[in-house]
């Protein structure tokens, strides 16, 4: 028989916690490991991170001049590639609920000479600091799992997506069978 949750308890890995405790959890492992997240993600992941990643871009069609959100954006992969394509007449918001994961991600942009069409911004995904109708893509790439109140996160994005923008999310999950009879 499953556990039935509690109220303002929330998953963690395979475990039932308090809504506070998994954000202090979520924020305590990202600090510990944001100066090597990108070798721990090689590893853990054989590299293949790198092709959902390349395949988001591919589908994401984004165009010179557009405004791009990379929410829970961490070290900035996508926002790197993003930068490319929307060119100086577009602009890349890279955002991140943790500073240490955001410091990493801007120095990694800045060394590797990404242009001046990214801002860095700190945020929490359930309450987007950016006015309504703002984005024409925004991403959330292996984010939304630590993310405590889903439901707000994806309110909140809707509402600074543009009418007929694009969210692209990739995220570990088993499929669900809906039936429609
Ligand atoms: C597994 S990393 C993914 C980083 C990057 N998107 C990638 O694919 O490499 C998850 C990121 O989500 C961020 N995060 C967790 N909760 C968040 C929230 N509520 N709002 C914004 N970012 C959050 C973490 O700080 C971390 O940088």
């Amino acid at each position: 028989m499953s556990e039935k949750p509690q109220e303002n308890t929330t998953h963690f890995g395979f475990r039932q916690i308090p809504a506070e405790e998994k954000v202090r959890h979520v924020a305590d492992v990202f600090h510990s490991v944001a100066g090597k997240y990108d070798l721990m993600n090689d590893l853990m992941s054989g590299g293949v991170h790198r092709l959902w990643k390349r395949i988001t871009i591919e589908r994401s069609g984004v165009r010179p001049g557009q405004v791009v959100l990379d929410i829970a954006g961490g070290t900035g992969d996508l926002t790197r590639k993003f930068s490319r394509l929307v060119g100086p007449t577009g602009k890349v918001v890279l955002a991140d609920i943790n500073d240490s994961m955001l410091k990493v991600g801007r120095d990694k942009l800045i060394n590797s000479g990404t242009a001046g069409n990214v801002e860095y911004i700190q945020a929490n995904a359930e309450a987007l600091p950016f006015a309504d109708n703002t984005f024409d893509v925004i991403t959330i790439a292996f984010g939304l799992r630590n993310v405590t109140d889903k439901d707000a996160a994806l309110r909140s994005m809707q509402r600074v997506l543009k009418p007929g923008g694009k969210l692209m999310v990739l995220e570990f999950s088993k499929t669900q069978k809906h039936s429609t009879d």
